[in-house]
């Protein structure tokens, strides 16, 4: 896909990675769509002169209604950003987790699937076109804190791969983009500060970086995600040496022990 002169709808891209690729996506020169949930933070965005959708990704016909909607406002709509997305804890041993459990699995893979549904008719008939998913290195490497979270990833990057290459004689790319920890408020305002997270501007940076190389893409990684990306690369001991260690480190940290 070139990277201008395109239009490109990012699903959650009133905040976060979401805005932030939104703003490169238009200083490229292409228009960009903005769906979101939250009223207030689509407002913002529509002062900063984006056109909004109000979406509930959760909502089977809230995907049917924007991708009408959208496809009606911008005929020439050819990529989308499959980025809304919700990560929360869930502590397997209490349970009471089957409302979490839900609400990811609808947000996070259900509401991707739904909306590349909705809007692959449309995409066939274009010249070229896109669909961007947006994992995570925990869709590679699970982070036990939050197993439906990492299931959902994990689903997702399952998904992308399978509708690539249904998708391989046609002049649709499907992209995935799978980031590290980064600075946002995914999982509350602590994380948009937190040191080991990696800034929100030095990310989408990088991001950019590598989808303007021109190269044919499959995966859009930066360099701090690949070794959660690559883990399983070095054969089953090695990644289950890694894993632990990982969620070792990441769980004593969790418990305020390091
Ligand atoms: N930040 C990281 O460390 C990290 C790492 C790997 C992957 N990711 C992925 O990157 C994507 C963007 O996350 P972010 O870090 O930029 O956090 P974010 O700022 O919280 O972005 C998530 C967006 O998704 C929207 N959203 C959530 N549920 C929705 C729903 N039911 N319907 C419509 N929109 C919904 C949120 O809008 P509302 O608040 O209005 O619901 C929000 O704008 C997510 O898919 C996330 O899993 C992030």
């Amino acid at each position: 896909m070139k990277m201008s002169g395109n239009t490109v709808l990012i699903t959650g891209g009133a905040s976060g990675i979401g805005l932030s690729l939104a703003i490169e996506f238009r200083e490229l020169g292409n228009t960009v769509l903005i769906a979101g949930r939250s009223k207030e933070k689509l407002m913002k965005a529509e002062a900063l002169g984006f056109k909004t959708y109000s979406v509930d990704m959760t909502d089977a016909t809230s995907i049917v209604t924007l991708a009408k909607t959208a496809i009606g406002d911008f005929p020439a709509l050819n990529g989308v950003i499959q980025n809304a997305g919700i990560m929360k804890s869930e502590n397997l041993l209490t349970g009471g987790n089957s409302a979490i459990q839900d609400e990811t699995i609808a947000t996070n893979l259900l509401g991707p699937m739904r909306l590349t549904e909705a809007l692959l008719p449309h995409f066939l008939k274009q010249k070229s076109a896109a669909v961007f998913t947006v994992t995570s290195g925990l869709a590679f490497v699970p982070l036990n804190l939050n197993p439906t979270y990492c299931a959902t990833k994990a689903g997702l990057h399952s998904y992308t791969e399978s509708l690539r290459y249904q998708l391989r004689n046609t002049a649709v790319a499907v992209i995935e983009i799978a980031p590290p920890y980064v600075q946002t408020e995914l999982t509350g305002s602590h994380q948009s500060v937190d040191p080991h997270a990696m800034p929100l501007k030095e990310y989408v940076a990088e991001t950019m970086g590598i989808l303007k190389s021109g190269e044919p893409l499959k995966e859009v990684l930066v360099k701090r995600v690949l070794p959660l990306r690559f883990a399983g690369d070095g054969g089953r001991e090695k990644y289950e040496a890694f894993f632990l260690q990982f969620n070792d480190a990441m769980t004593a940290n969790r418990a305020g022990k390091v």
